[in-house]
C-alpha cells in the first residue's frame, strides 16, 4: 500500500503561500489538503473557492478539500471548477449522503466522506459503494494543532475492514494531531493518507518533516 502524506495548508503563513507550497512539493508531499470551515458546522472559519484556485495556480499536486461546512452540496460545482481533485464531506452535515457523494463524482471528483470522532464506522454502511476515500478524523474538527485521539486507532482498523469486506478499493484517510509520533499507528492500523499541518509547517525543516513521516510508515510496512 503506497502512503500518501498531504499538508494542510490551514498551519501555512499565508503571507508566504506561494513559497509553503512550494517547499511542500520539494519536500515529496502528494497531495495538498485545503480545510473550508463555515463557523457553523465548525467554530471556526477560513476560505474557499478563491484560495482553491489560487492554490490550484500554485502546483500541480492533486488537490484535497476538506469541507467542515453545512450544506457542502452548494459549493460543489465552485470548487471543481476552482480545481479541487478530491472532495471530501462530513457525514453529519450530508443527510442526503448518497446524492451528494454521486453528484461529487458525477462532476468529476473523487469523493470522499468524513466521520466525527464521535461518529461510528457503521453509519456508513450503506454508501460505501458510493464512496473513494474514508477519511477517519483523529480529532474534533476546527482548528489545527490539536491532539490526537487514541480511540480513533481501534475506527481506522474499522473503516479498513468495512472497505475490505465489500471488496472496495478506497482510500482511508486520517487528520488531525498526526506527526511521527502517531503516524505509523495510523498507518498499521489500515491508514494509506495523511494530513499533517502542525507537524509539517511548524518543523524546523518541513521538507525533512515530510519525509520523515513517511518513512515512519515504512518502518512498520
Ligand atoms: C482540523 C483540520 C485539519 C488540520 C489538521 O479540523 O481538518 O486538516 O489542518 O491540523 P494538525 O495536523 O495540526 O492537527
Ligand atoms: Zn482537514
Amino acid at each position: 500500500m503506497s502512503v500518501r502524506i498531504a499538508p494542510s495548508i490551514l498551519s501555512a503563513d499565508f503571507a508566504r503561500l506561494g513559497d509553503e507550497i512550494a517547499m511542500c512539493v520539494e519536500g515529496g508531499a502528494d497531495w495538498i489538503h485545503i480545510d473550508v470551515m463555515d463557523g457553523c458546522f465548525v467554530p471556526n472559519l477560513t476560505y474557499g473557492a478563491k484560495v482553491i484556485e489560487t492554490v490550484r495556480r500554485l502546483t500541480s499536486l492533486p488537490l484535497d478539500v476538506h469541507l467542515m461546512v453545512v450544506e457542502p452540496e452548494k459549493y460543489f460545482e465552485d470548487f471543481v471548477a476552482a480545481g479541487a481533485n478530491v472532495l471530501t464531506i462530513h457525514q453529519e452535515a450530508a443527510p442526503h449522503l448518497h446524492r451528494q457523494l454521486a453528484r461529487i463524482r458525477e462532476l468529476g471528483a473523487q469523493a470522499g466522506v468524513a466521520l466525527n470522532p464521535s461518529t461510528p464506522v457503521a453509519t456508513l454502511a450503506d454508501v460505501v459503494d458510493e464512496i473513494d476515500l474514508l477519511l477517519v478524523m483523529t480529532v474534533n474538527p476546527g482548528f489545527g494543532g490539536q491532539r490526537f485521539i487514541e480511540h480513533s486507532v481501534q475506527k481506522i482498523a474499522q473503516a479498513r475492514a468495512l472497505l475490505h469486506s465489500r471488496g472496495r478499493p478506497a482510500l482511508v484517510e486520517v487528520d488531525g494531531g498526526i506527526s511521527r509520533d502517531t503516524i505509523a499507528r495510523c498507518w498499521r492500523a489500515g491508514a494509506d493518507t495523511f494530513v499533517a499541518g502542525n507537524a509539517v509547517f511548524a518543523a524546523k525543516d518541513p521538507r525533512a518533516e515530510i519525509a520523515t513521516l513517511r518513512s515512519r510508515c515504512s518502518d512498520v510496512a
